[in-house]
């Protein structure tokens, strides 16, 4: 229903809605979950669902193009790595070029049992991430990567036979793009 007749059709679009609309007006984007099982939440992964027609590959936001994402996850023993690779996946096929990652093994069930040497700790890093992530934010710019992945895409959209998904197809044009408007521009 949401990728072929619009995402206001689409089943909870009044809880999703103002959800994405905030994240297209931010200039960060931040996923955060606990790791569960060597993964993001469930109840992320659903909201992540009801986005996905948001990805390049349907009808991406213009602006994600050059905004900056930051991807967070607590993990009580095991490395969460995969965790935050696999919510940064969901924010680079939205278009966002640049995401950084912080996974963290706080060696406690929650906040209040982590020790403060071990909070003292993850204080430090974040702050040094955060800084990071607001120099990026201060010159957002577009990155070669997600501007080869525009260009697959809207050869696909430009070719009537290769785009199945009218509604698709329509918003990249009249976003413009399949003549000379860019995104990042
Ligand atoms: C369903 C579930 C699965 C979990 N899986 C893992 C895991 O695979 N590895 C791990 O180190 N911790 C695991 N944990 C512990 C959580 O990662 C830890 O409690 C979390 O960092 C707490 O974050 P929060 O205070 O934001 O809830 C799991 C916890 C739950 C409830």
């Amino acid at each position: 229903m949401c990728f072929l007749k619009g995402e206001e059709f689409c089943p909870g679009a009044e809880k999703v809605q103002p959800i994405i609309k905030s994240v297209e007006e931010s200039d960060i984007i931040i996923l955060d979950s606990p790791n569960y099982v060597m993964e993001m939440s469930g109840n992320l992964k659903n909201l992540m669902d009801h986005f996905a027609y948001r990805w390049i590959t349907h009808r991406p936001y213009g602006k994600m193009f050059t905004k900056v994402g930051l991807t967070i996850s607590s993990s009580a023993g095991a490395p969460a790595n995969n965790t935050v690779k696999s919510m940064a996946k969901q924010l680079k096929w939205m278009g966002i070029p640049k995401v950084y990652k912080f996974p963290f093994i706080s060696n406690a069930l929650n906040i209040s049992t982590i020790s403060s040497k071990k909070e003292a700790e993850l204080k430090q890093k974040s702050e040094k991430i955060a800084l990071k992530v607001k120099k990026r934010a201060n010159k957002p710019k577009a990155s070669l990567k997600g501007k080869i992945m525009f260009y697959i895409f809207r050869k696909m959209q430009a070719s009537p036979s290769a785009s199945w998904n009218p509604k698709d197809r329509d918003w990249w044009i009249e976003q413009g793009w399949i003549k000379n408007v860019r995104p990042w521009k």
